[in-house]
C-alpha cells in the first residue's frame, strides 16, 4: 500500500483520507487550521457525513491515518500528494485557484522525485497544465482525478462510485493512481487533463440541466392541468433518461452547484462560446426562488407585507448542516424584501450566526407555526413529512402550506382543511 498526503481537510479532503486509508494507505492529511486538526487527531468530525466518524476513528486506531499542520509536514514521505483545497468563486465567477497555487509553492521543493500530485479539487479545464508549470519538476507528475461526492453521502460516493475519472498525459502516473483504487469496484476512465476537468463540470452542469428542466415541467404542469409525479414517472422509465435526480424543489443550491455552473459559463465565454444553454439553466434556478414567493403570496391573498410566514428547513437540501448557498435562503431574501416577518426551524441548524437578520430562529416545529400566517417547506426533512399536520394545524394563524419539495401527501393535507399548494401535483 502506498503513503499518502491529502492537502486540506475540509468536505472534500477529509472524506477523501479517511477512505484512503479505510482502503490500507498510510495517510497523512494536512490542513491551516490548528483547532481543526487537533480536533481531527482526536477523532472529532466538523461536518455532517454518514460513516466518516467510524473510518475517521478506524485510521486513527490502526495508524493508517493523521492530521498535521501544514501541508509541509506531510508530503516530504508521501508517493501521492492529493489537492483537495477550496476553489472558491471569484467576483467575476472564475473560479479561484490561488490556495493550489501557494500549496504548490510552498511543497515543490520538498516533495520526493517520482511522487505524483493528484489535483481532486474542482478547477477551471487547463489547471492541471497550470499545476505542471508551477511545479516545475520534470521528476514529479500531475494527474487530475475529479471528486463527484454529494454531501452528505460522501463516503458512499467515495467508496461505491460510478466511475473513477483519471486525467493525464503521463500512461505510467495514470497507473498509479488507478492503483490506489485497486479495491473500489468501479470502472476507471482514464483520459487527458483537459477532459477530465471538463468532466467534473459537466456532470454538475447537466444534473442542474436536470432539475431546472423538472423545476420549469412542473410549472408546466400546474398550467396545462397535469400531474408532476406521473409525468416523472413515465418521463424517467426511459432508460436514456432516468428517474434519479428529478425532484422538483426550491432550485438548486449548495456549495459546489452555483460557483460551478458560473465557472463553467466564465470558462466557455473566455474560450469564445457563448454558453447560452446554461446561461438560462442558472435563470430558470433564479426564477423558481421567486416562483416560489410568488405562490407564498398568493396564499397569503397577496398582503405578505407584515404576513409572519414560517420556513421548515434552511439547508441546501436534507441531510447535512450547510446552508451555503442554500435556495431556502434566497427564498427568506426575497420573502423579506416584500415585507414578510420571518421565523424558521431546520433540525441541523442551532444558531443564527449563519443566518441573516431578518430570520428569526425557532427550536422546533410548534415554535416555528405558532401564529404563523402560512408555512413553506423548503427542505426536505423527514422530521417535516413525518409531522402530524392535524395537530401542527392549530398553532397557525390560518392553515396554508406551500410545499416547496413535494414532501407532504397533498390529498391529507387537503382532507385536514389546509389551503394547501406545491409544485405541479393535482
Ligand atoms: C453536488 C454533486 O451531486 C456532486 O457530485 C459534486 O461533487 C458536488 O455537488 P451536492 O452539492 O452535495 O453534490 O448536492 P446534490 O445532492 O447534488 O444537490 C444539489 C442541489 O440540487 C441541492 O440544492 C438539492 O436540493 C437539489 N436537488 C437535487 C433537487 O432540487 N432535486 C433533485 O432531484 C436533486
Amino acid at each position: 500500500m502506498s503513503g499518502v498526503a491529502v492537502i486540506g481537510a475540509g468536505y472534500v479532503g477529509l472524506t477523501t483520507a479517511t477512505c484512503l486509508a479505510h482502503l490500507g494507505h498510510t495517510v497523512i492529511c494536512a490542513d491551516i487550521d490548528e483547532k481543526k486538526v487537533d480536533a481531527l487527531n482526536k477523532g472529532e468530525v466538523p461536518i455532517h457525513e454518514t460513516r466518516l466518524p467510524e473510518l475517521l476513528r478506524d485510521g486513527l486506531s490502526q495508524q493508517t491515518l493523521k492530521f498535521v499542520v501544514g501541508a509541509r509536514q506531510a508530503v516530504t514521505d508521501s508517493e501521492f500528494v492529493f489537492l483537495c483545497l477550496p476553489t472558491p468563486q471569484s467576483d467575476d465567477g472564475r473560479a479561484d485557484i490561488s490556495a493550489i497555487s501557494q500549496v504548490i509553492e510552498e511543497i515543490r521543493e520538498i516533495i520526493p522525485a517520482g511522487s505524483t500530485i493528484v489535483n481532486k479539487s474542482t478547477t477551471p479545464v487547463g489547471t492541471n497544465a497550470a499545476i505542471q508549470s508551477l511545479v516545475r519538476r520534470g521528476d514529479v507528475a500531475v494527474v487530475s482525478n475529479p471528486e463527484f461526492l454529494r454531501e452528505g453521502v460522501a463516503v458512499t460516493d467515495f467508496l461505491q462510485p460510478d466511475r473513477i475519472v483519471i486525467g493525464s498525459t503521463d500512461p505510467e502516473a495514470a497507473q498509479k493512481v488507478s492503483g490506489l483504487y485497486n479495491a473500489v469496484d468501479a470502472p476507471i476512465i482514464t483520459v487527458d487533463p483537459l477532459s477530465a476537468e471538463t468532466i467534473k463540470y459537466a456532470t454538475n452542469s447537466f444534473l442542474a440541466t436536470k432539475v431546472s428542466f423538472v423545476n420549469a415541467l412542473a410549472a408546466v404542469c400546474e398550467a396545462v392541468g397535469a400531474d408532476i409525479e406521473s409525468v416523472i414517472r413515465g418521463l424517467g422509465a426511459d432508460q436514456r433518461i432516468g428517474s434519479r435526480f428529478l425532484q422538483p424543489g426550491p432550485g438548486w443550491g449548495g456549495s459546489c452547484f452555483p460557483k460551478d455552473m458560473q465557472a463553467l459559463v466564465r470558462m466557455a465565454d473566455d474560450a469564445g462560446y457563448q454558453f447560452d444553454l446554461l446561461r438560462a439553466v442558472i435563470e430558470a434556478n433564479e426564477q423558481q426562488f421567486a416562483r416560489v414567493v410568488s405562490k407564498v403570496e398568493r396564499l397569503v391573498g397577496d398582503k405578505l407585507g407584515g404576513a409572519k410566514i414560517s420556513l421548515l428547513g434552511l439547508t441546501f437540501k436534507a441531510h447535512t448542516d450547510d446552508l451555503r448557498n442554500s435556495p431556502a435562503l434566497e427564498v427568506a431574501k426575497l420573502l423579506s424584501s416584500e415585507g414578510a416577518r420571518l421565523i424558521a426551524y431546520d433540525p441541523m441548524v442551532e444558531s443564527n450566526s449563519g443566518l441573516p437578520t431578518e430570520i428569526e430562529l425557532a427550536q422546533n416545529i410548534e415554535q416555528a407555526l405558532t401564529g404563523s400566517d402560512a408555512v413553506v417547506i423548503l427542505t426536505e426533512w423527514p422530521e417535516f413529512t413525518r409531522a402530524n399536520w392535524g395537530a401542527l394545524r392549530d398553532f397557525m394563524n390560518a392553515p396554508r402550506v406551500l410545499d416547496a419539495r413535494n414532501a407532504l401527501d397533498r390529498r391529507a393535507m387537503l382532507d385536514l382543511g389546509f389551503q394547501y399548494d406545491d409544485l405541479g401535483r393535482i
